[in-house]
C-alpha cells in the first residue's frame, strides 16, 4: 500500500496537508521551518474568536510561550496563558479539573478559542479541556515534540489517564488547524527526537519503503534537529497518518495498520511498569512483530533486519531480549489487551516493508489472530 504523496511546498517552504474528520470536514496541518509566522493569519481564517487562551506545559511555555504569544498578534494582542507541570503525570482528571476552573475564573465564554502548545501530553490534556469546557471550544494544536507533530496532533483523539489505565477517559475533538514549526523543536532533547522517530519508522514500514530509507539515511540530521529535513519528514508522516485515518471510514478498520508494532509494544511497555518509553517499546514491538510474520511465513525474510537497521540509526533499542526477562508477564499483558479476542491476540503483519498483509481475499483483514504458542515461541527464543 504505497500511500501517494501530493506534498507541495507553499511560500517560504511550508507544506500544507488537509486532514479529513469523521463528520466530513477537513482541517489544515501547516508544517515548516518557521511556519509560526502564519499563526495569526490562520487564527483569523480558521479559528476566529473573541478571546484566545494559550495553554501548555511549564517547560515548553518557559522556552517558547513568549514567541508563540507574539506570533498570535494581531489576531490577539496578549492572550491569557495557563500552564501545568511537564510530564505524563499532568494528563490527569485533577489537572483537567484545575484548568477548566481556571478558564471559568478567567470568564472565558463560548466565543473563546484554546491554543494547545507542547508535546503529546499537552495536545491530549488541553484538547480534552477544550472538548469539554462549555461543551466544547475550538482548539488549535501547536505541537512542539516530534511525537506530537507526527502522531498525536493528527486524528482528533484527546483525553487523560486514569488509575486503571492510560487514555481511558477522553473525546474526539479535531482541531481547527495544526501548525507544526520545526524551529520550536530545536530545543527538544535528542532522546525525545529519537522517541518520535519510532512512529516515523512505523509510517515507512506500513506505507512507503523509500520513505523508510530516507529516514534511515537522514537519521544523523534528524537526531540533531535539522529543520528542513525534519519538516519534510513531519509533513510526509502527517500525510500517511491522515490518509489512513480518513480512509478508515470507507475501508473499515484500516486505522488498525497504525498499530503495527503496538500489540507487543504495549505489552512490553506495561510489563516494564511503563519504565520503557513508548517509542522504545514500539521499536522492539515492530522488530518482534516482523519476526513473528517471518516465522509464520507471511512476512518476507529479512524484513525484521531492515527495521533493525533503521531503528538503530535513529538510536532506538533493537534487542528485544533486554525487555523480555519475563515472557509470562508479557503474555499476561497481551491477553489483557483490548484488542484480544478468545485468547488469540491480533497483529498487524507486513508482507514486506511498505506493504501490510491483508490475509486471504475471501476474508481480507488488516489485523490477524495469531496462536498464543507462536507468540510464546517468539518471546522464549
Ligand atoms: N492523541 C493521540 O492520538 C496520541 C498519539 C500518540 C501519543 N499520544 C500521547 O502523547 C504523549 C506523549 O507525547 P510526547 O512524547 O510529546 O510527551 P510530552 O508532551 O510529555 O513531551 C515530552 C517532553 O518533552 C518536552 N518538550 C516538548 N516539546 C519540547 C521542545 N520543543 N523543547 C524542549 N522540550 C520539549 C515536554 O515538556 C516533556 O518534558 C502520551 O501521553 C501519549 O499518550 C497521543
Ligand atoms: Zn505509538
Amino acid at each position: 500500500m504505497l500511500i501517494p504523496s501530493t506534498l507541495r511546498a507553499e511560500a517560504a517552504g511550508t507544506v500544507r496537508v488537509r486532514v479529513a474528520t469523521s463528520d466530513g470536514s477537513r482541517y489544515p496541518v501547516q508544517v515548516g521551518a518557521g511556519a509560526l509566522v502564519d499563526l495569526s493569519d490562520l487564527l483569523q481564517r480558521e479559528a476566529r474568536a473573541h478571546r484566545y487562551v494559550l495553554m501548555g506545559d511549564d517547560r515548553v511555555m518557559g522556552l517558547h510561550g513568549d514567541t508563540v504569544a507574539e506570533a498570535m498578534a494581531p489576531a490577539t494582542a496578549d492572550p491569557a496563558r495557563l500552564t501545568f507541570p511537564a510530564g505524563e503525570a499532568a494528563k490527569s482528571r485533577e489537572e483537567w479539573s484545575r484548568l477548566t476552573d481556571q478558564l471559568l475564573e478567567l470568564e472565558v465564554g463560548r466565543d473563546g478559542c484554546i491554543v494547545a502548545l507542547g508535546g503529546g501530553v499537552s495536545g491530549d490534556l488541553v484538547g480534552f479541556v477544550a472538548a469539554t469546557y462549555m461543551r466544547g471550544l475550538p482548539v488549535v494544536q501547536v505541537p512542539t515534540s516530534l511525537v506530537a507533530m507526527v502522531d498525536s496532533s493528527v486524528g482528533g483523539k484527546t483525553g487523560v489517564d486514569v488509575p486503571l489505565g492510560k487514555n481511558l477517559v477522553g473525546a474526539f475533538h479535531p482541531p481547527r488547524f495544526v501548525l507544526a514549526d520545526t524551529h520550536l523543536a530545536r530545543t527538544l532533547p535528542r532522546e525525545e527526537r529519537s522517541q518520535g522517530l519510532a512512529e516515523v519508522v512505523k509510517h515507512g514500514a506500513i506505507a512507503d519503503e523509500d520513505y523508510l530509507d530516507q529516514v534511515r539515511d537522514g537519521a544523523g540530521e534528524l537526531l540533531q534537529g535539522a529543520d528542513e529535513l525534519t519538516a519534510r519528514v513531519v509533513a510526509r508522516s502527517v500525510e500517511i497518518k491522515s490518509w489512513v485515518v480518513s480512509k478508515d471510514e470507507r475501508e473499515g478498520s484500516l486505522r488498525q495498520v497504525l498499530n503495527f508494532g503496538h500489540t507487543l509494544g504495549h505489552a512490553l511497555e506495561a510489563a516494564s511498569d511503563y519504565e520503557l518509553p513508548h517509542g522504545s517499546a514500539v521499536a522492539l514491538g515492530m522488530i518482534l512483530e516482523a519476526r513473528l510474520g517471518e516465522a509464520l511465513k507471511i512476512t518476507e525474510a529479512g524484513t525484521a533486519e531492515v527495521l533493525v537497521q533503521a531503528l538503530e540509526a535513529v538510536e532506538l533499542p533493537v534487542d528485544p531480549s533486554t525487555a523480555m526477562e519475563d515472557p509470562d508477564r508479557i503474555l499476561a499483558h497481551l491477553s489483557r489487551d483490548k484488542k484480544v479476542r478468545g485468547g488469540r491476540p491480533r497483529f498487524v503483519l507486513l508482507d514486506r516493508i511498505g506493504e501490510v498483509h491483508r490475509g486471504p481475499s475471501s476474508s481480507p483483514a488488516w489485523s490477524h489472530q495469531v496462536p498464543i504458542e507462536a507468540v510464546r515461541d517468539l518471546l522464549e527464543v
